[in-house]
């Protein structure tokens, strides 16, 4: 196996953790934006394992296309994708006549693309399981144990909140693990950038130290909805826990200033709020997928978990 990353995705040190041969896609670009990817001759023969971090979504997915075209070129195993951010994952439905719905247009695209995928809790809401858009084994890895064990290594007596009831199963399974009890707000998106919060009765729970969790910060606008409505209250400064950190614009700085005691995320998205590596979950599903080629029936199992 070579485990070949992608610029933005060097963090993650999987080659390592996979004793496998590490390497790097070269990504040049042109003075008129045009992109060349070059692969180390070694892939050939090889399963490759290719990382990826997909944000901007539009600047790099096509280096990870060419990437893995490359890589059949040069008469690979297989060629794999780690994602550990999946974007586009939100918008699997038309809401208009007329909408494109790319969560299916993007699966397709990897599909078409690579034999299998890895990702870390995928923005699913109407599409049950990573399975059902994509046509190749397609894993998605939960990192609500891990949330939960930052949680319990750095929090006393928290008390863990979900931004909407759609996050409730989610957050109830990170409250668990933490050994903490668990609420969550009753939220209306009315636009892009724009939330309004509806604070749940958390009185029994005045003592303890809020934790807002969510799965992402695009906007930054629910969690700093959260964290305004909280103050409102009159409660302690909550602390932010997510899986992805994508802050678009002036995101993070919006949430400092809304008075979070701290910004945590892990590492899925490249940012100074990582604080939580997902790299062991991220390797051990790289080893079942390789593990399960040789198990006839497992092609296109998915780890289990809620899907929101
Ligand atoms: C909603 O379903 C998600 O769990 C997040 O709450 C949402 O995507 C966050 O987006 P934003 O930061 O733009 O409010």
């Amino acid at each position: 196996m070579i485990v070949l990353s992608l610029p933005g995705a060097r963090h993650f040190r999987l080659a390592r953790r996979l004793q496998a041969m590490p390497g790097l896609v070269g990504v040049h670009r042109f003075p008129d934006g045009e992109v060349r990817v070059s692969l180390p001759t070694a892939a050939t023969g090889r399963d490759v394992v290719l990382v990826a971090a997909l944000t901007p979504p539009d600047d790099c997915i096509l280096p990870v296309l060419f990437a893995a075209s490359a890589a059949r070129d040069l008469a690979v195993t297989s060629v794999g994708l780690i994602a550990p951010y999946l974007p586009y994952m939100r918008q699997d439905r038309a809401f208009e006549p007329g909408q494109g719905v790319s969560a299916r247009y993007f699966a397709a695209i990897l599909s078409d693309a690579v034999d299998w995928l890895i990702t870390v809790d995928p923005h699913l809401h109407r599409i049950r399981s990573l399975s059902d858009a994509f046509g190749v084994p397609a894993t998605a890895v939960h990192a609500a144990p891990l949330l939960a064990g930052w949680i319990r290594e750095h929090v006393a007596e928290p008390l863990i909140l979900g931004p909407d009831s759609e996050s409730r199963q989610w957050v109830a399974s990170v409250a668990e693990l933490a050994g903490a009890p668990c609420a969550v707000f009753s939220k209306r998106r009315r636009g892009d950038r724009t939330v309004a919060l509806t604070l749940p009765d958390l009185k029994a729970h005045r003592h303890r130290q809020p934790v807002l969790v969510d799965d992402i910060i695009s906007s930054g606008a629910t969690m700093t909805a959260a964290v305004r409505a909280l103050w409102r209250a009159e409660y302690r400064a909550p602390i932010c826990v997510a899986v992805h950190g994508l802050f678009a614009g002036e995101a993070f700085e919006m949430l400092q200033d809304a008075g979070a005691a701290a910004i945590v995320t892990t590492n899925t998205v490249r940012h100074p709020s990582n604080a939580i590596d997902v790299t062991p979950l991220l390797a051990e599903a790289v080893l079942a997928r390789l593990r399960s080629r040789t198990t006839p029936g497992r092609q296109r199992e998915e780890v289990a978990g809620e899907h929101r």
